[in-house]
């Protein structure tokens, strides 16, 4: 499977966005991770539907949506997105689960399931032939910044044997929070395949954006 990284857009400076999605293209990136929280899921407030918009108007690198909001079945039309993004809802955060699933497939968008660290991947069971991607959340969902939740790592492994073993190879996982230069090298053995990229990889001040990219791509190519 590609190792895909998905920088994600909350961790830019807002006066430098052109210029990192500059960046973000000239090295060939696969995915923009954006983070929409509405105060309610989680506690935070990010980015929102025109921030979604107004991005998706200005680059051709797909999109991963990633909706930390109540009820998402009911504002998936407030959101810009069409074939080739990716979006995730999150399975604590809705009743119609197969709903929202639906609907973003019926876009021609890659649909997703986002899933905290405490909740367990059996409450994926119901829904394997409604997506393309599991959104592991490696740290308790909110905030850049914040310190591996280490069991983690063995619940990337678990999903990724049982997928295979159920003929669920083609499901992707993606995991997002403190994936780290050496915490990447952990999420790849265990199975991930799509890296949330924040501030403890290729936003790290102590390298150039580029430069970070690059190392970030040794290390899941190596
Ligand atoms: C939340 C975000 C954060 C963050 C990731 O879903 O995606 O987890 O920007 O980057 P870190 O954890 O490295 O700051
Ligand atoms: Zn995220």
């Amino acid at each position: 499977m590609k190792q895909k990284i998905a920088p994600s857009m909350m961790c830019t400076p807002l006066f430098g966005i052109r210029e990192c999605v500059e960046t973000f293209e000239r090295t060939g990136i696969d995915l923009l991770h954006l983070d929409v929280m509405d105060g309610s899921f989680v506690s935070n407030y990010t980015l929102g539907t025109n921030y979604v918009k107004e991005l998706k108007a200005a680059t051709r690198i797909p999109l991963d949506i990633h909706l930390m909001i109540e009820d998402p079945e009911r504002k998936l039309d407030w959101f810009d997105f069409s074939e080739g993004d990716y979006v995730s809802v999150h399975y604590e955060a809705t009743r119609h689960l197969h709903r929202a699933l639906a609907a973003i497939k019926s876009r021609g968008a890659k649909a997703m399931v986002a899933i905290n660290p405490a909740t367990p991947i059996s409450a994926l069971d119901s829904v394997l032939d409604d997506i393309d991607a599991v959104l592991v959340m490696t740290v308790n969902p909110g905030f850049a910044g914040q310190k591996l939740v280490e069991s983690t790592l063995k619940k990337i492994r678990r999903l990724r044997d049982s997928l295979d073993g159920a003929g669920y190879s083609h499901i992707e996982i993606e995991v997002d929070g403190n994936v780290s230069f050496e915490n990447a090298g952990k999420m790849r053995e265990a199975g991930a395949s799509i890296y949330v990229a924040g501030s403890s990889s290729v936003f790290a001040k102590d390298g150039t954006l580029e430069e970070n990219i690059a190392k970030m791509r040794g290390i899941l190519e190596g």
